[in-house]
C-alpha cells in the first residue's frame, strides 16, 4: 500500500491517493418481508460511483440483526473473507443500547444516506440515495476488488428470519487525477 489512508465522516479523505469505487450492488429480499427491491449503481466519473437502494417493508423490522462481512478477491478470482466479520443488533445501535464500532459506522452511514432516522420498528418505504464509499471510515486496504455483504435478519422469540441481503462490490484503486490547477484534485 502506497499511501496513508484516513477518512472521516466529514467529507474529507486526508492525504489520499486511494479511492473506493463502487462497481456493482446486488440486493435480495425475502418476499415475506420485503418487496420492490432495487439497487442501481450510477457512475459519476472515473473515481466515483454512487449507489441507490429502494425497498418496501411488508412487515416492520422490530429486532434487526445485521451480519456485516468483508471479502477480498484473490488471484483465483474468488472472494475470500477479509478482516471484517461481525454481527450486531441494528435496533440496539440506533437506540444507543450498544456502541459496537462497526455497528456505529453502519448507523452513521445510514443516517447520512438513507431515510432511516429513527429507532425500531422500521416500517414502509426505505431508501438510500447517492451513497458512496469514500466518506465511510474503513480500515486501510490493499488495492484490489472487494465485496461487502450485509445480511439482514430479524430475531423474534429465538426465531431467526432472513429478510434480505445487500452485496456491494467495489474496487480500492489509485485515484485517477486529471491535470487541473496545481495542487487541486479533480474528480
Ligand atoms: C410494491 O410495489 C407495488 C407497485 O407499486 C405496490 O402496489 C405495493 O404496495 C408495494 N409493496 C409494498 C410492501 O409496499
Ligand atoms: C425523519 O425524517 C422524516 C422525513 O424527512 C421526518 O418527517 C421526521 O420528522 C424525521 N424523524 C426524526 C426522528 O428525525
Ligand atoms: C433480539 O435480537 C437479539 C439478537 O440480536 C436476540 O438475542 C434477542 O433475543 C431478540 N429479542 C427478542 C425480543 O426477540
Amino acid at each position: 500500500i502506497k499511501s496513508e489512508y484516513v477518512c472521516t465522516y466529514i467529507k474529507q479523505c486526508v492525504n489520499t491517493e486511494m479511492v473506493f469505487k463502487a462497481t456493482n450492488i446486488v440486493c435480495t429480499g425475502n418476499a415475506k418481508y420485503i418487496e420492490n427491491v432495487t439497487c442501481p449503481v450510477k457512475a459519476r466519473n472515473w473515481n466515483n460511483a454512487v449507489a441507490y437502494m429502494d425497498c418496501d417493508l411488508v412487515l416492520p423490522l422490530q429486532n434487526t440483526t445485521i451480519h456485516f462481512k468483508l471479502f477480498k478477491k484473490d488471484y483465483a478470482n474468488q472472494y475470500k473473507p477479509f478482516l471484517i466479520d461481525v454481527r450486531f443488533n441494528l435496533c440496539d445501535i440506533i437506540s444507543k443500547r450498544n456502541y459496537l464500532v462497526y455497528g456505529t459506522i453502519v448507523w452513521k452511514t445510514m443516517q447520512r444516506f438513507t431515510n432511516v432516522n429513527h429507532s425500531c420498528p422500521l416500517i414502509g418505504h426505505l431508501y438510500a440515495r447517492n451513497m458512496y464509499l469514500d466518506d465511510i471510515y474503513l480500515p486501510s486496504f490493499p488495492l484490489g476488488f472487494y465485496k461487502i455483504l450485509f445480511n439482514v435478519s430479524d430475531v423474534n422469540r429465538d426465531q431467526i428470519e432472513d429478510h434480505g441481503s445487500i452485496a456491494l462490490f467495489f474496487e480500492a484503486m489509485e485515484e485517477r487525477r486529471s491535470k487541473t490547477k496545481k495542487g487541486q484534485i479533480s474528480n
